[in-house]
């Protein structure tokens, strides 16, 4: 009934206010009893407002509601609806489909991954069986609950354009433009010209009513100038960073080991690197950020609110170790920010620039 009354936003208000109160009177006297009031007063609220949107880390992006700030990126397990949905069981706020075109494509041949040392290179060479092909992968993942946000790619702007509308008819809660696949040609191009960048994506939003959000790529001399440029056309959020150009040879044969001889580098190596884009995004950019490179761990995701972001991705993390890195993330976040005297996740969000000379 008071679901019917309040807002996600007032019950996530309303337990730090209650229990100010009650710490204010001197009713709560020690911080295990303060503790212990708070997940009474949130269970309570939580069924309530049945049982979501109701924690320190419940968070609203681009329109979009999350339970938790954490996300699937795209690319990583996002070929089926019912592994999707999985994701979400498994702790996810949020998921993403792997990348998909207008028309179906074939990938790169052989070899497409390398492992190395803190990453998978990989120059998979973003094959699609089409956007249309998506109806059932993003129904069967919609009935998680969470949102489902497709990630489109092209070569021209009607590409972008035509494969958002069948995205936005085909359910999905937003778009993700991926205008920064490293070893795509055609594509990387799109991401790494401002001009280009802001083209595809005022004119996607013209084309749709979900959110649109872009995600950047580090293979450009400054992410500010891209994220900026998208940021005024229209993009509701932007996602940094997609993975940085790499190589690997096999000294046996003396050539590279991926087909594409150029493939893209995640993971651990790439956190870095990740965390300064989005810290550099941060200091102009409006829009929310949600960052995603090499994050496996809640410090790691810790890392990224007080760069500037507002959510996270976690992709290579999964396949070093499995889908229990969502629930970690999430509970250490939570741990964090009540340890910390903090009320919500949001309130970590660009600290690291109040101490910046
Ligand atoms: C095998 C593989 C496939 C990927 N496919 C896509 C894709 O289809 N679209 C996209 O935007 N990013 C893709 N990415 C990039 C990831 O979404 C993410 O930006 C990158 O892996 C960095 O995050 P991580 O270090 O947590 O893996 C892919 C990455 C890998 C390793």
């Amino acid at each position: 009934m008071y679901s019917l009354l309040l807002s996600d936003w007032d019950f996530q208000y309303l337990v730090p206010i209650a229990l100010g109160w009650y710490r204010d009177k001197a009713l709560l006297n020690n911080d295990r009893q303060i503790a212990i009031s708070e997940r009474l007063v949130h269970s309570a609220l939580s069924s309530l407002s049945g049982g979501e949107f109701l924690s320190e880390l419940s968070t609203q992006i681009a329109g979009l509601k999350l339970r938790n700030p954490t996300m699937l990126p795209s690319g990583f397990l996002g070929v089926s609806g019912e592994t999707l949905r999985r994701v979400v069981e498994s702790g996810a706020g949020a998921v993403v489909t792997k990348s998909a075109s207008l028309k179906p494509r074939e990938g790169n041949p052989g070899p497409t991954i390398v492992e190395v040392p803190c990453g998978l290179l990989n120059a998979i060479g973003l094959a699609s069986p089409g956007i249309s092909m998506m109806k059932n992968e993003i129904s069967e993942a919609k009935k998680s609950g969470a949102p489902v946000i497709a990630s489109v790619f092209g070569f021209s702007v009607t590409d972008y354009t035509s494969s958002t509308r069948i995205a936005e008819s085909l359910g999905a809660d937003a778009v993700e433009l991926n205008v920064s696949c490293p070893h795509v040609s055609g594509l990387a191009e799109i991401g790494q010209d401002p001009k280009i960048a802001a083209k595809v994506t005022r004119s996607v939003k013209r084309a749709v009513d979900i959110p649109v959000l872009v995600k950047l790529s580090p293979n450009v001399e400054s992410i500010v100038k891209i994220g900026l440029s998208v940021e005024t056309a229209g993009a509701d959020a932007v996602t940094a960073i997609n993975t940085l150009r790499g190589m690997s040879i096999d000294i046996h044969v003396r050539l590279p080991v991926l087909s594409a001889r150029i493939g893209g580098l995640p993971g651990q190596a790439i956190k870095p690197v990740a965390v300064r884009c989005v810290y550099e995004l941060a200091e102009k950019l409006k829009i929310p950020i949600i960052g995603v490179g090499g994050i496996a761990g809640w410090e790691d995701a810790v890392e990224f609110f007080l760069a500037g972001a507002s959510a996270v991705q976690i992709g290579t993390a999964i396949l070093q170790g499995d889908l229990g890195v969502f629930s970690e993330v999430t509970e250490g976040l939570s741990m964090y920010v009540k340890e910390n005297g903090f009320t919500h996740v949001s309130e970590l969000v660009s600290l690291a620039h109040s101490r910046s000379s």
